[in-house]
């Protein structure tokens, strides 16, 4: 990001952000339900046709969130008949009461965001801004808001020329992201740890939520295939759970890479407020048409007369278009690739749901943590080294190799000192290798390869493997 590059740059962002959070907060003092939200109105009934159209939006973004929640009740099997817009204004005007199991996580509220300081501008999108700040604990958390030069409030400006009508019109979006990310808990989903709708606090709504970093396609490009797998088996299983979830199928509307952040090596959802519970109403198949740039998929009328499965379809196959196509083939193990290729095929092609893609993407994972793939390989491969167990290479003969896990040598995840031992033989300029206790994800061990040793010393948690032809100063 060229911002994080310039730190004058970074500053003057950060300052006018902190300036018109000011701004709101000095001026911001309306709610739902102190309304008068359009302050004195033109007309012989006191509203003009854009402020019908206004409120008309309004009311409908409310009856939005009310539909969540009175879907997730009855998903729940307690739906309650007098079930009110009473229970709504609950989260529409503060937190949730404090009784509801779901605000058990959400324990950060206006109190003590009130003295917060944002340290950091992590990212903003057409509706909401992000920034890092620094809990007094020293824990590190995102604090979301509304964008108040992002698209979505230009827009209303230019239709209403109403701020304080946009920023309650904007500030519904934001409501609704905090009402799913209770709804919705995943472990790739961004944790919400708490909220406050109290504009005289903190100048509008914030959503606090764990901090992760914008995610960098070009960089995840460049990673270890296992690591790319990691992303797209989270995102799988995401899927399975949003398909599945508490509200029913969730659609993602606005399915991009960049409404998603990493948390330690972690894919997790961040930006919800695209997102739908409904699936079409059909009278045939014809009206279930999923329409991509480059691929139709017509689905089936069922017989309740909806578009069942829609949801789930969207999402699997913007997860290959944007994900899978990138992120899965490129460096796959050799004999992953024929499961991969099925994958890609299956997905690319809409052929299976989202549950049998899960299954796949679990075998290609048991496949490749148990090391069955690797099977061929000659066992007399690491004859051709000597192993000095219980000591460790603190020299810094090292060499670079893509793509590594450390930038300035080669550290590779292997199954076995046989796998390294291939892995070494195979790059001219290794001498030898160590491996230690340290794991990747998946559990594989991480080999470093060297060019030579000068200095070892005793370490009981790693080995060293030294390949005895070049060792020796032998030509192969
Ligand atoms: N929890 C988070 N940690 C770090 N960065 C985040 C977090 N949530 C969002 N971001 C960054 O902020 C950007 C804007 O957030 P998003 O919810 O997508 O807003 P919008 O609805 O305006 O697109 C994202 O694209 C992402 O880069
Ligand atoms: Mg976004």
């Amino acid at each position: 990001m060229t911002f994080s590059r310039n730190p004058f740059c970074s500053s003057l962002l950060l300052a006018s952000l902190f300036l018109s959070l000011t701004v709101i907060l000095k001026n911001w003092h309306f709610g739902l339900q102190e309304n008068k939200p359009f302050g004195d109105a033109g007309g012989p009934d006191g509203l003009t046709p854009a402020r019908d159209r206004l409120l008309q939006q309004l009311k409908e973004r409310q009856q939005e969130l009310e539909l969540l929640d009175i879907t997730f009740d009855n998903k729940q099997g307690f739906m309650d008949p007098s079930f009110s817009t009473n229970d709504s204004a609950v989260y529409i005007n503060g937190k949730l009461s404090s009784d509801n199991p779901l605000t058990a996580k959400t324990d950060i509220g206006c109190e003590e965001l009130s003295g917060i300081k944002a340290v950091d501008f992590l990212g903003s999108g057409y509706t909401k801004t992000v920034l890092k700040a620094a809990l007094p604990q020293g824990l590190f958390v995102a604090l979301k808001s509304i964008n108040h030069q992002g698209t979505d409030m230009r827009l209303c400006m230019e239709d209403f020329q109403d701020s304080q009508g946009c920023n309650e019109l904007v500030s519904f979006k934001l409501r609704k992201e905090i009402v799913l990310l209770q709804r919705l808990q995943h472990t790739n989903i961004v944790e919400l740890k708490g909220q406050c709708q109290d504009s005289a606090l903190v100048g509008g709504i914030t959503a606090v939520l764990e901090q992760g970093m914008p995610l960098q396609m070009i960089q995840l490009l460049q990673s270890p295939w296992e690591e790319r797998f990691r992303v797209c088996l989270g995102l799988v299983q995401l899927l399975q759970y949003l398909s599945h979830s508490p509200l029913g199928s969730v659609a993602l509307l606005d399915f991009q890479p960049r409404q998603f952040v990493m948390v330690s090596g972690e894919l997790k959802l961040t930006d919800l407020d695209d997102a739908s519970i409904q699936e079409p109403a059909c009278q045939e198949d014809s009206d279930c048409l999923l329409q991509f740039p480059l691929r139709n998929f017509t689905l089936r009328c069922s017989f309740s007369r909806t578009c069942e499965g829609l949801n789930e379809m969207r999402n699997l196959y913007n997860a290959y278009r944007y994900f899978f196509t990138y992120l899965l083939p490129h460096q796959a193990p050799p004999l992953l690739k024929p499961l991969i290729h099925q994958i890609m095929n299956s997905t690319g092609e809409l052929k299976q749901s989202i549950n049998e893609t899960l299954v796949a993407f679990e075998e290609v994972l048991h496949m490749y943590k148990s090391g069955l793939h690797l099977e061929n390989l000659p066992p007399s491969i690491t004859r051709d080294y000597a192993v000095l167990k219980g000591m460790r290479s603190v020299a810094n003969m090292e060499y670079r190799c893509w793509p590594s896990y450390k930038q300035q040598g080669c550290v590779l995840s292997v199954h076995s000192a046989r796998e390294a031992a291939l892995i070494c033989s195979s790059h001219p300029q290794c001498t030898s290798f160590s491996l230690s206790s340290e794991k990747t994800w998946t559990g594989r061990l991480l080999a470093s390869f060297r060019s030579g040793f000068s200095h070892l010393v005793p370490d009981v948690n790693s080995a060293v493997y030294m390949r005895r032809v070049k060792a020796s100063g032998a030509v192969l």
